[in-house]
């Protein structure tokens, strides 16, 4: 087996380490801009290892990882997925290539998650939902059956998406949000129907966006 190279030594580097490590790969260590335990290289010094190593994103910024990933697979690197052995995926789904499925997370039949994806710790991605490109589907988000999540969308920790439901590209879900209509702006949205009127959350969700500079 080749050396794997982790872009990223943060705290998502040291999840995907061990996911690594169940997956038999024994020669591993990170690429980083930091200097830290591990770390061979930096990050645009991978040229010199692509001959002999594999290579695995490990960076949380959407745009940042969908950078990188470019700047790697167009340079002849060879960048792998990566399953946590808990992970439950479907035969029928669809994983593309670069993507990180932490422990506990479930891919049902026909879903099917774009490159570079973050499927995180014990979320849900149901079955025909499609979830673009470079996307992070954080702890314990669930996207419901038929949901469609655009390219780079943020999808926050214990975030609902019901079915049928479209988000564009570009998106952040905050934690704890439910969608419960399609969002067609990017923006930030937030919010849940617990405890209040669904119009009023529909009205919430689709009017008071929090807004970024
Ligand atoms: C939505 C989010 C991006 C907003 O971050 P922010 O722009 O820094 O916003 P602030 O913390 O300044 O909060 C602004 C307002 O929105 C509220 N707010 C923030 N996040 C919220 C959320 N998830 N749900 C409801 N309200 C939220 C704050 O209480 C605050 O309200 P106030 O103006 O009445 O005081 C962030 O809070 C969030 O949910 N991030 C997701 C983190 C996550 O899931 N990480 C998982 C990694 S695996």
């Amino acid at each position: 087996m080749k050396q794997l190279l982790i872009i990223g030594a943060g705290g998502y580097g040291g999840v995907v380490y061990d996911i690594a490590k169940l997956n038999g790969y024994e020669n591993i260590a990170f690429l980083d801009d930091s200097p830290k335990d591990k770390v061979v290289g930096k990050i645009s010094e991978f040229e010199k290892f692509k001959d002999d190593a594999e290579f695995v994103l490990a960076i949380g910024d959407n745009t940042l990882r969908e950078r990188f990933y470019n700047m790697l697979t167009e340079n002849g690197a060879k960048v792998i997925s990566l399953a946590h052995p808990s992970a439950i995926v479907a035969e029928s789904a669809f994983v593309d290539n670069g993507t990180v499925i932490m422990a506990g997370a479930i891919i049902n039949p026909n879903a099917k998650v774009g490159r570079a994806v973050i499927v995180n710790t014990c979320c849900s991605i149901d079955h025909d939902s499609v979830v673009e490109d470079f996307t992070h589907i954080s702890v314990g988000a669930r996207i419901c059956g038929t949901v469609h999540v655009g390219s780079r969308t943020f999808v926050g920790a214990g975030a609902t998406i019901i079915n049928n439901i479209s988000v564009c590209a570009n998106c952040m879900i905050g934690a704890g949000a439910v969608v419960v209509k399609n969002i067609s702006a990017p923006d930030t949205y937030v919010g849940t129907p617990a405890g209040r009127k669904l119009k009023t959350v529909i009205s919430d969700m689709n009017s008071k966006p929090i807004h970024h500079k």
